[in-house]
């Protein structure tokens, strides 16, 4: 069946909740640089196969409107197209507001979702040392390593947007 994507309204909160504080231990996530943020608040997209939940895009407006940022991003079901979906539809929306950039930010552990953002089309435009660490401290929660690999570092990345 095909993925099919809406604003999350509402009525999805208890759903929204669940989702987060399974995928990230807590609906309050660590995003942007030193920031948190209750992501069950934020707009956002989810994404359907059928009437199956299939996964979940969160986001912020920063910079005056200029820049959109993705704070969650969450394809329950892997390899079927929901990730490029979701990113497509916060795509244009931030078109939409007229923003000229959209952002995200991964760790170091995250090769998959590197990969993955890298081939959308995002580019990496720094390299935050330590952020991991500095987000840990504010949410103790975050786990130390992620398929052996230590989360320590934070990788933004940035993809233009040419109707801003
Ligand atoms: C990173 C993440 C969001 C990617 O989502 P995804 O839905 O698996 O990604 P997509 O399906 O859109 O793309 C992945 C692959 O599936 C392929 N694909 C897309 N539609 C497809 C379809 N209908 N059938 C088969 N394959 C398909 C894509 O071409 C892509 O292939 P590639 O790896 O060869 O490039 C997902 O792995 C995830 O939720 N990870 C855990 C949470 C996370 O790390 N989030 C990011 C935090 S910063």
């Amino acid at each position: 069946m095909a993925i099919s994507v809406r604003a999350v309204g509402p009525a999805d909160l208890p759903l929204v909740t669940r989702a987060l504080a399974g995928g990230w231990g807590a609906t309050l996530v660590a995003f942007g640089r030193g920031e948190l943020v209750d992501a069950a608040a934020l707009p956002g997209f989810l994404a359907f196969d059928g009437d199956e939940p299939a996964g979940l895009v969160t986001y912020v407006e920063r910079d005056g409107g200029r820049e959109v940022e993705v704070v969650t991003l969450d394809a329950w079901l892997p390899g079927r197209g929901v990730g490029r979906a979701l990113l497509d539809a916060v795509r244009g929306e931030a078109v939409r507001r007229g923003a000229d950039r959209l952002t995200l930010i991964t760790t170091n552990d995250n090769t998959h979702a590197l990969r993955f953002y890298q081939r959308y089309g995002f580019d990496l435009v720094a390299l935050h040392r330590h952020g991991v660490d500095a987000a840990r401290r504010l949410k103790p929660g975050i786990p130390a390593e992620a398929d052996g690999i230590p989360i320590r570092h934070e990788l933004e990345l940035e993809l233009p947007l040419s109707a801003g």
